[in-house]
């Protein structure tokens, strides 16, 4: 606008219309790129027209903070404390780097562009200080076969970030490799929700993750993970539950899972396998299971697994398997373990069973002692009983005679007198 000012000014007013026009129009593309992607947000629908008027293709650009290599299809936006996707990204990328950045919240369509992401397929959202997924987040990503979330708090996770946002239409998505380790939020970002239930939500809806064949969820903090979510992914080949805080497998079932080849469960609380789970993970054909670092209760409950471990092969490392309760049992190698080890009375604790031990014993031979005493001296104790029964008969009579005197009226005199 200066140079337009610095002319004549009877020259000056048509140019002036011309550049401002040209100014506001500038203006107004490039405020509205940013934003479409957040306005879409409500009705993604709305996505292609706006996208497409915002901006033409332009096969080599590239967005300011990132770095893209095209021989590699490969766009890193890293370490940049971006608070939003890059509006402008190639249309060859294959692999993008979106980690180390603060992107608080993902909204729908939040990669739909025009034209599309169609060659997308490894999406890496690792460390962005992602609190809140949106339904549809990924959609408008034909190719997105892994996607990567990991250390992200993610207090908000809708249950259709992994569908699409139209929660009547359900399209398979393309994803094969979901990696979700260690996204659970703080407690109070957590607020009253139940995260293990956030999570499942998302994994089973619209029946659309059929294709998964890597779940990670390690680092999560799970209590249990909600029974039917395996039911929903009957294709995976590998998936990892590690570094949790899982108690038990009774409600959950493997049995469906034909084609598992790993199952990560080291670093949870587990305490014995029962029958059930141990005959699932027996009839899965590929299966390698880890379950190192659980803190094993080495009681009677724990002799089915104890000989399912001795004849199974679908163990790793199953000579590292040690009890970690109760205490006697403490270190004591699984597999070493016989029935005549495994048993159950231990409700009190060690050291008052061995001092209820040996107040038995004290008391016992107190008793032994005792009798033998008795046994020993069963003749002066006969004597004895013999002295006190005559003794007594003496007094009694002695008293007898005294009483008869006393109550003879006609003798009082006379033995008042002779007393004296
Ligand atoms: C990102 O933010 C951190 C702390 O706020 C700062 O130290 C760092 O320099 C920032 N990085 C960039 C690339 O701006
Ligand atoms: C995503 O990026 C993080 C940080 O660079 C890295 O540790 C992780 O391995 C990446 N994920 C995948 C699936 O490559
Ligand atoms: C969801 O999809 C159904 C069927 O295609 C359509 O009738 C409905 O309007 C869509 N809803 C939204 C919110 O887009
Ligand atoms: C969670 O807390 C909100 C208020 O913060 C309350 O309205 C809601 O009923 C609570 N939900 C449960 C399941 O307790
Ligand atoms: C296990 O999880 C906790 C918190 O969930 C985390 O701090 C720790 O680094 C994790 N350990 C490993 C080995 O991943
Ligand atoms: C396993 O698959 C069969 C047949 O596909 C189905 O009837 C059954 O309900 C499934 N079981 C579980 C626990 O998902
Ligand atoms: C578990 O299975 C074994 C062998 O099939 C059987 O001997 C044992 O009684 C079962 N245990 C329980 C608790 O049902
Ligand atoms: C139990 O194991 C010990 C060694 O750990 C062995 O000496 C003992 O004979 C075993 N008992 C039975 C009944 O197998």
């Amino acid at each position: 606008m200066p140079g337009g000012c610095s002319r004549g000014p009877a020259a000056g007013d048509g140019r002036l219309l011309l550049a401002r026009l040209a100014l506001v129009l500038l203006g107004w593309v490039s405020s509205s790129s940013p934003t479409s992607s957040a306005s879409s947000s409500t009705s993604s629908a709305s996505f292609p027209a706006s996208a497409a008027s915002a901006r033409p293709p332009l096969p080599d650009q590239c967005p300011p903070p990132c770095e893209c290599s095209e021989a590699a299809r490969t766009v890193k936006c890293v370490n940049r404390n971006l608070t939003e996707v890059p509006a402008d990204l190639p249309p060859y990328v294959r692999n993008l780097f979106l980690t180390g950045n603060q992107l608080a919240v993902l909204p729908a369509g939040a990669f739909a562009r025009w034209p599309p992401l169609a060659e997308l397929a490894a999406l890496n959202l690792s460390g962005s200080l992602l609190e809140e997924v949106r339904a549809g987040a990924f959609e408008h990503l034909p190719s997105l076969r892994q996607l990567d979330l990991s250390h992200n708090p993610l207090a908000d996770l809708n249950p259709f970030a992994f569908s699409g946002s139209n929660a009547s239409v359900s399209a398979p998505s393309p994803l094969v490799e979901l990696i979700l380790n260690h996204i659970v939020p703080s407690a109070e970002e957590r607020q009253n929700r139940s995260f293990e239930g956030m999570v499942a939500a998302a994994l089973r809806a619209g029946h659309a993750l059929q294709g998964l064949r890597r779940l990670e969820l390690s680092s999560n903090h799970f209590l249990y993970l909600p029974g039917d979510v395996l039911a929903q992914l009957p294709g995976l080949r590998h998936l990892d539950l590690s570094n949790n805080s899982l108690v038990s497998l009774t409600y959950l079932s493997f049995r469906n899972l034909t084609h598992l080849e790993s199952l990560h469960l080291e670093d949870n609380a587990l305490k014995v396998l029962h029958n059930g789970t141990l005959a699932e993970l027996q009839g899965l054909p590929h299966v390698r299971v880890f379950l190192d670092n659980n803190p094993w209760v080495c009681d009677c409950h724990m002799a089915d697994m104890v000989a399912w471990l001795k004849e199974t092969e679908v163990v790793q490392g199953k000579a590292r398997l040690t009890c970690a309760f109760p205490q006697k049992m403490r270190h004591r190698v699984l597999l070493e373990l016989n029935s005549s080890d495994l048993d159950c009375d231990p409700i009190l604790p060690p050291s008052l069973q061995t001092s209820y031990v040996f107040l038995g014993i004290v008391l016992a031979l107190i008793g032994a002692i005792f009798l033998l005493v008795l046994y020993l001296n069963r003749k002066g104790i006969k004597k004895w009983m013999h002295n006190i029964r005559d003794a007594c008969r003496d007094h009694m009579e002695g008293y007898h005679y005294r009483y008869e005197i006393n109550a003879d009226p006609r003798l009082t005199n006379l033995s008042s007198n002779s007393d004296v």
